[in-house]
């Protein structure tokens, strides 16, 4: 259908990112607190009203839908609204039906996804090391995510791994994850840490790792070329020569993507948010439950109408956040 939501900006929003739980069942330490106050079960939209809102969303010319949390496939039934989306995948009305999984429910649920529609996957793992793997997302298991990887592999889905890059953390290795995700046969995205949620006492400032010197280290150890992919999306890719594979870069403190911005997120409890690193939004939900379908679809036409030009993420102010919510609410 003909795409409607056009923002102030000129930009085409064609692409929904729709987190569908903030539990997860790691704490990686840049995306949550380790003690986090999840919300009540009945604060959540149901399966039902999370199809309600993105058939919405594509009968005014939505493409794409990403599945994000906290961790989308620990929702429990998640199945059942990723099987009813993918079915417009396989009709042709959305292109894409994706999924940003930290991948611990992958080897029971990889074939199940594939079979849905879904046909990629961007795995989040920062590190290849377990005793780091453990510390980043406080009790994760590494083996668990590297057979996620395999099963997922193994039922044909694409895979990119997005490494968040961690001065002191997992600098070092990031040429290793390159090399290793060339023999994998998975493209990868390095990201740059985001101050988001209540930074008081940790180090995310500290941590901060510009890609610009990340980018210098690996071109020591790759030949890296400007690929002629590119998305909308905040990622610049390069080829790795040696291994064939794209490499992306996101770089939301040191580049801003934002001009060419085609995105929105829909919170877990409803709430619609322009941008990730503006606290503006829209209440979906009330719109829905009070004003049926028709409301839902004014709220939304007129959210659009506010996107702002971009975030303003900044990573000199020690004392706050720019976005006081955690990652995990709006799912990056
Ligand atoms: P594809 O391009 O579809 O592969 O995915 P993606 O990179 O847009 O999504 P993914 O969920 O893998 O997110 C990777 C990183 O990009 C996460 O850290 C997100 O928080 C970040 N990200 C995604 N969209 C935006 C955005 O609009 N603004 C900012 N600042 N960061 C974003
Ligand atoms: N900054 C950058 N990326 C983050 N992610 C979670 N928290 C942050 C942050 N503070 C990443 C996860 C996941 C994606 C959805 O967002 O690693 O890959
Ligand atoms: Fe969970 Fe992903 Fe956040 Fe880690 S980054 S705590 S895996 S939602």
């Amino acid at each position: 259908s003909k795409n409607t939501l056009i923002d102030p900006f000129g930009r085409t929003v064609d692409y929904i990112r729709l987190s569908v739980t903030d539990r997860c069942d790691f704490r990686c330490v840049y995306c949550m607190a380790e003690e986090m106050t999840f919300l009540p079960k009945a604060d959540l939209l149901t399966l039902e009203e999370l199809e309600i809102v993105c058939r919405r969303f594509m009968a005014m010319g939505t493409r794409k839908i990403r599945l994000t949390g906290g961790e989308p496939l620990v929702r429990r039934n998640i199945m059942h609204l990723i099987r009813n989306l993918g079915a417009s995948v396989k009709d042709g009305t959305l292109d894409e039906l994706t999924i940003t999984t930290n991948g611990s429910q992958l080897v029971k649920m990889a074939d199940d996804l594939a079979a849905a529609g879904v046909r990629r996957l961007n795995i989040s793992l920062d590190t290849l090391n377990p005793d780091l793997f453990t510390t980043i997302t406080r009790w994760g298991k590494l083996a668990t995510v590297l057979d996620g990887l395999a099963a997922a592999r193994a039922a044909g889905l694409d895979i990119k791994i997005n490494a968040v890059a961690l001065k002191g953390v997992n600098e070092d290795e990031l040429g290793d994850m390159v090399a290793w995700c060339g023999d994998q046969g998975f493209d990868m995205t390095i990201i740059e840490v985001m101050p988001m949620g209540d930074i008081g006492n940790e180090n995310r400032i500290d941590q901060y790792l510009p890609l610009s010197l990340v980018r210098t280290t690996l071109a020591k150890r790759f030949t890296l070329t400007d690929s002629d992919f590119q998305t909308p999306g905040p990622a610049r890719y390069v080829t790795v020569a040696e291994t064939g594979r794209k490499l992306g870069f996101i770089t939301p403190l040191t580049h801003n993507f934002c001009e060419s911005c085609n995105r929105v997120r829909v919170t877990c409890t409803g709430q619609l948010y322009m941008c990730l690193g503006q606290d503006d939004n829209a209440d979906l939900a009330t719109a829905l439950r009070q004003h049926g379908e028709a409301g839902l679809d004014a709220a939304i036409i007129e959210a659009i109408g506010r996107k702002p030009k971009g975030h303003d993420f900044i990573i000199s102010r020690r004392e706050t956040a720019t976005v006081g919510r955690h990652m995990n609410v709006t799912g990056g």
